[in-house]
């Protein structure tokens, strides 16, 4: 049986400024089915669908619904039409209960909070979702928050609901649950929009894929006559090759050694708690777990930029010569000639200066002294030239201010610049965010380099499934403690997603 049109765009454009975000889209969304919204980093799915919701209006081209066009001038119109927006960011009112926040904004007259729960509950019940009304937001985990936002679209009264990046957030138990919710309100007859760029989900919840390239509409296939391969080769234009080699080195030793590591950040609150591991020559270590869980804090402790309460961080200059680095700012750590490179979260602002070309920020890097490096000879013009070449950085030249590149040039100039500082240690926090799937992998190969150069590498990502493919081995945090530390050959996402929620207790 053919389900029915939900919505219609047609010839949908949006510009900001120079930019085509949405260049002429057509785009039908269904009833009763759950669609993929595919597309890379910057394609233009959120401009997109915020024209459904009512937070952007188009500059061309029309929406229908039920054969008649509509406009949708605000999000409070949106949902006089039945569309209704989990967008990525939460507006939910901390000190609120989940109930307060689903009825806020309601100019309901008579705000009877039990009646308000009772139908809360009530459509719980029937989609499968597990909530407490009466908690405060405060109390709540990431995806219990996020349950309060699809609950107060749903409390709205809304038939197409259009799910930003949802998954993002979630742990991969957080996510199976989420996709039964998704499945049931696709029984009720709902339509359903999850935006992603995550390839297994797609194949996995959707019955059918739409595809945007640079803001251009590619296609609209069904699920069950794509593959993820195919589905990448829509999303990029060409055939891509989506393995990430993991090779094995020969004789992996310890090089950095954390014991009992434990930071406390400005209120007192217990960031790191007890933390030791060992980071190995010829190794990649992966740190999974939910965004916030001390990752951010545990490199910079290793770097010198977070003050340590407890423990102990050894580099293994050679085989019983150890030289400790606790409390040690990260100019000392240089003078002590340990070679470790950092590439951080923040990339222009920690990494790179915005203002300065890639010379100039060749020039920033102090270079590591002792073992004759080449580098160390190397003119800053020219190291930048090297990168700038071999990495293909898209740049009008290297006095180019960074700031104005692309997210993925800016990140390869900072790699660049970091390897090439030959480091024994080389430290990443989320490498590959917001990268495309190209420069993702040319990123993965540089690190798999590394390691066989002998470098101890430790990844901190938020993809599993990159973790899984690309680490030796993975430690996983969960509230600043080391919920375990597995063969990433052998763990299973599954595990790892279990562990990290191990210490939390939240859940029902
Ligand atoms: N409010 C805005 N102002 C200016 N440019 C924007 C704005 N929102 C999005 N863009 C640009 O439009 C393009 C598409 O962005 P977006 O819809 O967020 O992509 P996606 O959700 O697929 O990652 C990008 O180049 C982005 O920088
Ligand atoms: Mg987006």
């Amino acid at each position: 049986m053919e389900n029915k049109c939900a919505i219609e765009m047609k010839g949908i454009t949006k510009r900001f400024g120079k930019v085509v975000a949405n260049d002429s889209i057509d785009l039908s969304i269904y009833s009763g089915e759950i669609l993929a919204l595919l597309g890379e980093n910057g394609s233009g799915k959120t401009t997109l669908m915020n024209m459904l919701s009512g937070i952007y209006q188009p500059d061309e081209g029309k929406i229908f619904k039920d054969g008649q066009e509509i406009y949708i001038r605000s999000p409070r119109e949106a949902y006089q039409y039945g569309i209704g927006m989990i967008h990525q960011h939460y507006k939910l009112v901390e000190v609120f209960t989940a109930a307060q926040n689903v009825i806020l904004g309601l100019d309901d007259e008579k705000l009877d909070l039990a009646k308000t729960e009772g139908k809360v509950k009530e459509i719980a019940s029937r989609y499968g979702f597990d909530i407490d009304p009466s908690m405060k937001v405060y109390d709540m985990s990431v995806s219990q928050k996020q349950t309060v936002e699809i609950i107060k679209v749903l409390y709205r009264g809304a038939s197409i609901l259009v799910l930003d990046e949802p998954t993002a957030v979630l742990t991969p138990q957080e996510t199976q649950k989420l996709f039964r919710i998704l499945k049931n309100m696709r029984e009720d007859g709902k339509a359903i929009i999850i935006i992603t760029h995550k390839l297994n989900e797609v194949m996995e919840v959707s019955d059918k894929v739409a595809v945007l390239r640079k803001g251009r509409y590619v296609g609209t296939v069904e699920t069950r006559n794509t593959n993820p391969q195919a589905l990448t080769d829509m999303m990029v234009g060409h055939a891509v090759m989506l393995n990430i080699d993991r090779p094995k080195y020969e004789k992996p030793e310890e090089k950095l050694i954390v014991e009992h590591l434990t930071v406390l950040d400005q209120e007192g609150v217990k960031r790191l708690d007890d933390v030791s591991f060992t980071a190995k020559t010829g190794e990649i270590l992966g740190i999974a777990g939910i965004s916030g869980s001390g990752q951010k804090e545990l490199l910079e402790a290793i770097t010198g930029l977070y003050p340590i309460k407890n423990g102990s961080i050894r580099f293994v200059r050679e085989k019983g010569k150890e030289v400790e680095l606790m409390g040690l700012p990260p100019k000392r750590i240089r003078q002590e000639g340990v070679g470790m490179a950092f590439v951080p979260e923040d990339r222009l602002g920690m990494g790179l200066v915005g203002s300065m070309g890639m010379t100039g920020n060749m020039l920033l890097r102090s270079w590591r002294k002792g073992k004759g490096l080449l580098v160390e000879k190397k003119e800053p013009e020219e190291l930048a030239k090297k990168i700038w070449e071999e990495l293909e950085v898209v740049t009008p030249g290297t006095n180019y201010p960074v700031r104005r590149l692309s997210g993925g040039n800016v990140q390869k100039v900072l790699v660049g610049r970091e390897i090439a500082s030959q480091p024994e240690v080389l430290l990443t926090a989320y490498a590959v965010r917001g990268l495309d799937i190209n420069t993702s992998y040319t990123i993965y190969n540089l690190l798999t380099e590394e390691k066989m150069k002998g470098v101890a590498v430790v990844y901190v990502g938020e993809d599993l499934d990159v973790l899984l493919e690309l680490s030796d081995r993975i430690l996983v945090l969960c509230g600043g403690q080391v919920a375990g530390i597995v063969d990433a050959r052998s763990a299973t996402k599954e595990e790892i997603g279990l562990m990290m929620t191990q210490f939390v207790t939240k859940e029902e």
